[in-house]
C-alpha cells in the first residue's frame, strides 16, 4: 500500500502480509457495499453529492457486488481490507466520482457497521438450525414416547424416566440458547454509522435515515462508544459457546448411549465411522467432534474477550482481531447444529435395552422411602431404613425387589406386606406427575407444547 499524502516510501511487504485482513474480511463485502450505498444516498441530503453522482456510485458499487457474487473480483492484500479494496474499485470503475463516497465516514464506523450487519444475519442463521435441532429432537421424542430408562446422577443409575423426558431436556436447553440469541440481535441493532472516526463529522449526514435503510433499529449515542465497542461480537460468541456446552452434553450422552455397556441408541451407518484396523468398530465421530469443536468455540470467546481487555478508547487496531473467531464460531456452530439435527432424526432407540437398564429394581428404592413417608415414616427414618435394605440386596447379590417379605418385616411393620405395587416400573412412572416431571402423561403434555411452539 501507498498511502498518498504524508508517506514517502511503500509498506514493507511483510508488514503488508502481517496486517492485512481482506483474507477474510472479504466476506463482508455485502454489508460493506450496502453501507456505502446508504451512506452515499446521506451525502445527496447533506449536498456533498448530487443526485446524479449518487446513482454513479450505486451502480458501480453494484456491479462490484456482481463481480465478487462471480468470482471476478480480485481482492489485493495491498488494499489491505475489504473497505479499501470495494473503494478503490469503484473509483477505477467510476472515476474520480468514486473518490467522494468516504466523506463523513471512517473504515472504523464502516467496520462497526458491517460487523453488526453480519452478526445480525449470523443469530439469523444461528436460530433456524436451533429451531431445527430443537424439531429433530421433538420428534425423536415423539417417535420414541413410550421407552422408559434410567435418569442419572454422577452417572449412576437414579431413578426411571422416559427417552422423551431425557431428549426434551436438550429442548429446553436450546430454547434458552435461542433466547439469548435474539436478545443478543436486538441489543446489537444498532447503527454506528456517522460515528467517523472516533468524533462524528464536521458533515451531518441523516443518521437516522441510514440506520433505516439498512434495518437497525436506531442510531449509537456515542460516536467514541459505537467506534470502541465489541461487546455484541463478545455476547454472541459467549452465546454460541454455551451451545457448545449443550451440544457437547448431547454428544457425551450420545457417545455412551451407542457403546456396548449402554446399547441405549445405534446411530446411523451414514453418521458414523469405521476403524482403519478394528473392523468391528462403528464410532460415534460426530459427537466426538462436536464435543471436541466445542473448545475452539470457547477460545474464539477467550481470545476476543483478551483482545479488548485494557484497549483506551477508541479504535485500535488489534480490533482487527475479532473477526476470524466470530466467523469461525458461527460457521462452527451453524455445522455443527445442522450435522446434530440429522444425526438425531437418523438414531434408533433400543426399546429393550432401555427397558432392561430401567428395570432395575435399586430405581425405585427412593419410591419405596416415599412410600414409608405416607405411612407417616420420617424421610430421614425412611432413607435409612430403605438403604439397609439395598445393602442386603447387594450383600445377597438379588434384587432389591426380590427381599424376602421377612426382611422387610424386620427392617419396618409397615413393609410386611407385598410389595410388588412398589416394585412395579410402569406405575412409578406414572405416579411421578407433577409439572415438569416424566409421567407419560406430563411429557405429553410438554410434547404437545413443544409441537405448538416450534411449527409457529
Ligand atoms: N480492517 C480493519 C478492522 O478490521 C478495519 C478498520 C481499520 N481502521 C483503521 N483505522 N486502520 O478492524
Amino acid at each position: 500500500m501507498m498511502w498518498k499524502g504524508r508517506f514517502s516510501e511503500q509498506t514493507a511487504e511483510l508488514v503488508v502480509k502481517y496486517t492485512e485482513s481482506i483474507s477474510y474480511d472479504r466476506r463482508l463485502y455485502a454489508y460493506d457495499i450496502a453501507g456505502s450505498i446508504a451512506h452515499a444516498r446521506a451525502q445527496v441530503g447533506a449536498g456533498t453529492l448530487s443526485q446524479d453522482e449518487f446513482e454513479l456510485i450505486e451502480a458501480g458499487l453494484l456491479s462490484i457486488k456482481e463481480s465478487i457474487e462471480a468470482g471476478e473480483f480480485t481482492w489485493s492484500k495491498e488494499l489491505e481490507d475489504v473497505h479499501m479494496n470495494i473503494e478503490s474499485e469503484l473509483t477505477k470503475r467510476i472515476g474520480p466520482v468514486g473518490a467522494k463516497l468516504h466523506a463523513a465516514r471512517s473504515r472504523n464506523d464502516q467496520v462497526a457497521t458491517d460487523t453488526r450487519l453480519y452478526t445480525r444475519e449470523a443469530c439469523e442463521v444461528i436460530l433456524d438450525e436451533l429451531k431445527n435441532l430443537q424439531t429433530a429432537l421433538v420428534e425423536k421424542a415423539t417417535e420414541y414416547q413410550e421407552v422408559v430408562m434410567p435418569g442419572y446422577t454422577h452417572l449412576q443409575r437414579g431413578q426411571p424416566v422416559s427417552m422423551a423426558h431425557h431428549l426434551l431436556a436438550y429442548v429446553e436447553m436450546l430454547e434458552r440458547d435461542a433466547q439469548r440469541l435474539a436478545q443478543a440481535k436486538t441489543r446489537l441493532n444498532i447503527s454506528p454509522l456517522g460515528s467517523g472516526a472516533l468524533a462524528g463529522s464536521t458533515i451531518c449526514l441523516d443518521r437516522e435515515q441510514v440506520a433505516h435503510e439498512l434495518g437497525f433499529d436506531s442510531v449509537s449515542q456515542n460516536s467514541m462508544d459505537a467506534i470502541a465497542d465489541r461487546d455484541y461480537i463478545l455476547e454472541v460468541l459467549f452465546d454460541i459457546s454455551l451451545i457448545g456446552a449443550h451440544l457437547s452434553r448431547l454428544s457425551e450422552d450420545l457417545i455412551l448411549w451407542s457403546s456396548a455397556e449402554f446399547g441405549f441408541v445405534v446411530l446411523a451407518d451414514a453418521h458414523t465411522t469405521g476403524s482403519s484396523l478394528m473392523p468391528q468398530k462403528k464410532n460415534p465421530d460426530i459427537a466426538e467432534i462436536t464435543r471436541g469443536k466445542t473448545g475452539r468455540l470457547y477460545g474464539n470467546l477467550m481470545a476476543v474477550l483478551t483482545a479488548v481487555k485494557g484497549l483506551p478508547l477508541t479504535y485500535n487496531r488489534d480490533l482487527q482481531e475479532d473477526k476470524e473467531p466470530l466467523f469461525d464460531a458461527v460457521d462452527t456452530i451453524v455445522m455443527a447444529l445442522a450435522v446434530n439435527a440429522e444425526q438425531m432424526r437418523g438414531m434408533t432407540v433400543m426399546k429393550e435395552r432401555c427397558l432392561i437398564a430401567a428395570s432395575d429394581s435399586m430405581l425405585l428404592a427412593t419410591d419405596l422411602a416415599d412410600y414409608l413417608v405416607r405411612e407417616g415414616v420420617a424421610f430421614r427414618d425412611a432413607h435409612e431404613i430403605v438403604g439397609s435394605a439395598v445393602a442386603i440386596a447387594i450383600e445377597q447379590g438379588i434384587e432389591l425387589s426380590s427381599l424376602p417379605q421377612t426382611t422387610w418385616a424386620e427392617l419396618h411393620p409397615v413393609l410386611d406386606k407385598d410389595l410388588s405395587f412398589i416394585f412395579n416400573l410402569k406405575a412409578a412412572l406414572e405416579a411421578r406427575d407433577n409439572p415438569g416431571a416424566p409421567a407419560p402423561k406430563q411429557v405429553a403434555i410438554q410434547l404437545a407444547r413443544w409441537q405448538t411452539a416450534l411449527s409457529e
